[in-house]
């Protein structure tokens, strides 16, 4: 078997530069970890959490699928936003989709891809939701409209949750947000479709 031996090199290098920074940074961080931010992203390699907002170990709760969908029923999802939202007591929870998303061209392409095709339905429901603001787009348009979208719907979906639902009911301060990420450029954008209190739709 091909042990990956160059990762565990470099693993080593990594730990030791940060030792030298910092002597006390690892014993410090495993007494607890106390982020103020639960990102959920998507799992594509190119778009890292930490590395993209420059933030150390400590600092993102993360939670990573296909086009960054929140669904409703999706007890994964569901525990990292309960965990992080009422033992971490994350004061921000970001949902970044990304232009050039895979997982957005498949949903909207012609092709079976197999299991994904019940995964992509999500982002198939997100662009009949949005019929009206996709129709006449041409389509590399149509595709960076609705990774946009995307993360509106996951916005709205996030606070949605009983989760977050209840912890802006008892007065947490707790912000969601909707950004999405240039894959080439490397350049964040806040699409301003975030909440931070309860909305008279529920979310
Ligand atoms: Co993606």
């Amino acid at each position: 078997m091909k042990t990956l031996k160059h990762l565990f090199d470099n693993n080593l290098a990594w730990a030791a530069a940060i030792r030298e920074k910092d002597p006390d940074f690892f014993p410090q961080l495993s007494k607890q970890q106390a982020p103020e931010i639960l990102w959920i992203g998507c799992a594509d390699s190119r778009v890292p959490a930490n590395q993209i907002v420059n933030l150390p170990p400590g600092e993102v709760f993360v939670h990573r699928n296909i086009a960054n969908v929140v669904v409703h029923t999706d007890l994964n999802c569901l525990s990292v936003i309960h965990f992080a939202v009422e033992v971490l007591k994350v004061k921000h929870i970001v949902v970044c989709g990304h232009y050039g998303c895979g997982g957005i061209q498949a949903a909207m392409d012609d092709h079976q891809h197999g299991l994904i095709d019940n995964w992509l339905r999500h982002i198939k429901d997100v662009s009949r939701f949005n019929a009206d603001q996709l129709e006449g787009l041409g389509k590399a348009e149509l595709l960076d409209r609705l990774c946009e979208l995307n993360v509106v719907e996951q916005v709205r979906n996030v606070c949605g949750t009983s989760i977050v639902q209840n912890a802006w009911l008892n007065g947490a301060d707790l912000s969601v947000h909707g950004w999405i990420y240039n894959i080439q450029n490397g350049i964040l954008k806040d699409l301003e479709t975030g909440a931070s209190a309860l909305c008279s739709d529920g979310g």
